[in-house]
């Protein structure tokens, strides 16, 4: 059952303290610094989520694409396209609200979006560049790496949801 409810981001909010870790300072200085802008300048579109306890997290999301050859041929047969997707920039849920399925809702709410898109245009995958170490929870959640993107190398991993999968259901 869904807990949260959702409201485009307008910069006029009131937002309260999140609460989070140093390693997350960048979720509140983007929402708090550069949101606005970007939204502005058409960069992203953010939405924020509120439950029983105010607002309780966001997401910015864009869109994006993907080369078909990144991903595997079982997927999508014609190596060389380009693959429609809707990017996740962020998602953040504040630090006193995290372990109550928040961010697994906001997550479902961008997967449903993405969908809803693809009936208006091209739009394939759910995309994130999730770091090191939230893998394991995107995995949890339907997504995949991308593969041979070097991973080890880097701080970030490209992974997506194919929406094909909501189609088999
Ligand atoms: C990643 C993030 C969005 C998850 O949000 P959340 O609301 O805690 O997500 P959920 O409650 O749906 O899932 C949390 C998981 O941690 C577990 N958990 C339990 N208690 C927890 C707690 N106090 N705090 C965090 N997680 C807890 C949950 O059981 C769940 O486990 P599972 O993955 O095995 O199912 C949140 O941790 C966050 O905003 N982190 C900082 C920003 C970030 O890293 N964003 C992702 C960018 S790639």
């Amino acid at each position: 059952m869904r807990k949260l409810s959702v409201k485009p981001f307008t910069g006029e909010e009131k937002l309260p303290d999140f609460g989070c870790d140093e390693e997350d300072k960048e979720f509140i200085d983007f929402l708090t610094e550069d949101a606005v802008e970007f939204q502005k300048q058409k960069m992203s579109k953010i939405y924020l989520f509120n439950g029983d306890e105010g607002y309780v997290g966001y997401c910015a999301i864009s869109t994006d694409s993907v080369k078909s050859k990144m991903l595997s041929n079982k997927m999508i047969s014609r190596k060389r396209f380009t693959i429609p997707a809707l990017k996740i920039g962020r998602l953040f849920v504040g630090k006193h609200h995290r372990g109550k399925g928040y961010g697994t809702e906001i997550i479902a709410w961008c997967i449903t979006k993405a969908y809803e898109l693809s009936k208006l245009t091209g739009c394939r995958l759910v995309i994130v560049d999730a770091a090191k170490r939230k893998v394991d929870w995107y995995k949890k959640r339907g997504f995949e790496l991308v593969p041979d993107m070097g991973h080890e190398k880097q701080d970030n991993h490209k992974m997506f949801f194919d929406l094909d999968i909501l189609n088999k259901h």
